[in-house]
């Protein structure tokens, strides 16, 4: 073991947020100036760690204002059990194996530190802490003064006391810490910033470390992760949701998020180093883009439409591509709902005249939707999901798909889109919009159903054609309609929308928002990190558009491989003869193509050498190699 020691700071440092501050939170809960006083609280806390006010000053006032005892200490380090530093938690093995030099040197207090440093495998007597001064009552009413580190530069006066043999390393994220490098008694300062980023701390760092595994890696000592994940930058365009955002940081990526989307010659410049890219619909991965892109692994695309994103190149050079096909389902579902219950009972015609001045109560032409025949042309992901809520609402379900689908509920398949048609009173379009749709539904079928029919399109706009539909409006055979999307859009909200279907009676148009919710903007936000995680924890590639999908078992004990190459015969056995001569034991082996890509997958248990991963790196058709621990 090197002769090293390591200086480590407590609070917002060794756990995630400041135990005087969590303690006044806990020793005030209910009573009515709460708010105000953990403020003070915390802003005397801000004060002494940017080293506006003396760490003195900043101590005693806080203890004044806590008015708090020994039970409220033992709530609080069952809560800073929870709260220590993900980095922390995650190298546990290294915090046990060096304990003997690692040293906990805070301003807090022993009373809640001890429990929380001993329990990770650190040693009591190397904690250098504060003590609290109790009354009778078990009341904290001061500070013990007799300890150094009560009083101004209280940190640098214990550290000379120590007398330290070897070189000195300090950690944390207040200017205290600092103040160890700045009076030479450590060698070197590192800023903290996974928990907090305070400027004038980093100002003066020999290194900024946004979690231990840097600075493990930085020093070459035994970490959990091979490769630091705060060193793998994230670049999310276009607002995407909060959520997705944490997801990245939880997982100690570098994280750099931007509200508008990029044009191409701002995003080749920032694509540079960039290993995930998040974004939705407005920001074009272009060829050129990509051509800049030397760091890039994977893209998630926060929407459901990939247009934007030149799939082909991503494909050659390696770059699997996400995106979030069904997060907006039940947001259309329940579009179509609300539609078809006011189309059938006429609200929109009832409404309209009300805004005109007509009051017309009367029960002619409104129908419930119970008991009615509901006919659903494609039976997928919205399909099935209306199924079973217009069969909630006491609906019959009638449905079509060229495919094979086994109904849910009491739903009935039909043979043809006939048989759908011709018993149904509302008919709902949930097909796809690929190019042998386009205009399936014109004069021909709107003539097979029934007169005075409801009908819906959310699905896409060239599935239907338009005219057709008007007329089918005059005629009565349709008496209501719900559109939302066309076969032409305007490309912004500026441009003027120009449609047939304007101005008639009974048709509720909307801007293509079937699936635009809050909800759903959430549930792409959750579901592409999780995708986008998988591929590069895990190497599955579930879901992705360009990828051959693998679904593989979690990584235990082995190292996992991943080799992506061009798709011509004989790669696997140059990469297996590789394996043989250098004797090493393939625990298990994946292969997946496509047309372009061939994607293996290898787990192996034993050691290997450079030359070995070199070798594999070398094969010709190599795309791309990464290695998982
Ligand atoms: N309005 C919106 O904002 C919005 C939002 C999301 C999805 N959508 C659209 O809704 C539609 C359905 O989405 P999904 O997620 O359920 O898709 P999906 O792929 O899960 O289901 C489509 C189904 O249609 C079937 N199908 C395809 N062509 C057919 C045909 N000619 N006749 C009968 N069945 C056919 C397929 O076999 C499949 O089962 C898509 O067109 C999608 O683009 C619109």
């Amino acid at each position: 073991m090197n002769n090293t020691y390591y200086i480590i700071d407590f609070d917002s440092t060794f756990t995630k947020v400041e135990g005087l501050d969590e303690l006044a939170n806990i020793a005030l809960a209910g009573s009515a100036n709460q708010e105000k006083v953990v403020s003070q609280i915390r802003s005397l806390t801000e004060q002494g760690m940017n080293g506006e006010i003396t760490f003195s000053e900043a101590l005693s006032r806080r203890i004044e204002l806590l008015k708090a005892n020994r039970s409220h200490i033992n709530q609080l380090v069952d809560f800073l059990h929870t709260q220590v530093s993900e980095s922390f938690q995650r190298n546990e093995k290294f915090l046990r194996e060096f304990s003997d030099h690692i040293l906990i040197v805070s301003g807090g207090f022993k009373e809640f530190i001890v429990p929380i440093v001993t329990s990770m495998g650190l040693k009591e007597e190397n904690v250098y802490a504060n003590t609290f001064v109790f009354d009778a009552e078990d009341n904290i009413t001061g500070v013990d003064q007799e300890n150094v580190l009560a009083h101004e530069k209280g940190k640098v006066k214990l550290l000379s006391s120590l007398k330290l043999d070897g070189d000195v390393y300090a950690i944390g994220d207040g200017y205290t810490d600092y103040e160890l490098r700045a009076s030479g008694l450590a060698n070197r300062f590192y800023a903290f910033t996974e928990n907090v980023k305070r400027e004038k701390v980093t100002a003066n760092a020999d290194h900024i470390v946004p979690s231990l595994d840097e600075f493990l890696y930085l020093n070459k000592l035994p970490r959990s992760q091979s490769y630091p994940k705060s060193r793998i930058k994230v670049l999310l365009l276009e607002n995407v949701h909060s959520v997705a955002i944490e997801a990245f940081k939880r997982e100690g990526f570098d994280v750099e998020t931007h509200k508008g989307a990029m044009d191409e010659e701002e995003l080749s410049e920032k694509i540079k180093g960039v290993s995930i890219l998040g974004l939705r619909s407005k920001t074009n991965l272009t060829k050129k883009v990509l051509e800049n892109a030397d760091k890039l692994i994977t893209v998630g695309a926060f929407c459901i439409g990939t247009n934007q994103i030149d799939l082909k190149t991503c494909t050659e050079k390696g770059i699997a591509v996400f995106n979030a096909p069904y997060s907006n389902t039940r947001s259309v579902v329940e579009l179509a709902i609300g539609e078809m219950i006011l189309l059938i009972r006429n609200v929109f015609t009832k409404s309209n005249q009300m805004h005109a001045g007509k009051w017309d109560k009367s029960a002619n032409n409104s129908f419930e939707v119970r008991g009615k025949k509901l006919g659903l042309i494609g039976y997928g992901h919205i399909g099935t999901q209306l199924s079973v809520i217009g069969e909630a609402l006491g609906m019959e379900v009638y449905f079509y798909d060229i495919v094979d689908k086994m109904p849910i509920g009491n739903a009935k398949k039909c043979r043809s889109l006939e048989e759908v048609l011709r018993v149904s009173d509302v008919v709902s379009m949930h097909i796809d919009g690929r190019k042998e749709n386009t205009n399936v539904f014109g004069k021909r079928e709107f003539e097979m159903m029934k007169d005075g029919v409801i009908f819906m399109n959310l699905a896409r706009g060239h599935v239907v054609e338009v005219p057709a539909l008007v007329e089918a409006i005059k005629s009565g055979k349709v008496a209501g309609a719900g559109v939302d999307v066309f076969p032409y859009e305007p490309k912004t909200n500026s441009e003027p929308f120009e449609n047939e279907l304007r101005g008639l009676p009974n048709v509720i148009l909307t801007p293509h928002i079937g699936g635009s919710t809050e909800e759903a903007q959430e549930g792409i936000g959750l579901y592409v990190p999780e995708r986008l995680l998988e591929y590069m924890n895990n190497g599955s590639t579930t879901g992705s558009v360009n990828f051959p999908e693998v679904q593989l078992p979690l990584l235990r004990d082995s190292h996992r491989l991943l080799h992506i190459h061009q798709n011509v015969p004989g790669i696997l056995a140059k990469i297996n003869n590789i394996f043989a001569k250098h004797h090493i034991n393939i625990i298990g082996q994946y292969l997946k193509t496509n047309e372009t890509i061939g994607y293996v997958i290898m787990d192996i248990s034993k050691g290997y050498t450079n030359e070995f991963i070199q070798e594999i790196k070398d094969i010709d058709e190599t795309i791309r190699f990464r290695m998982l621990y």
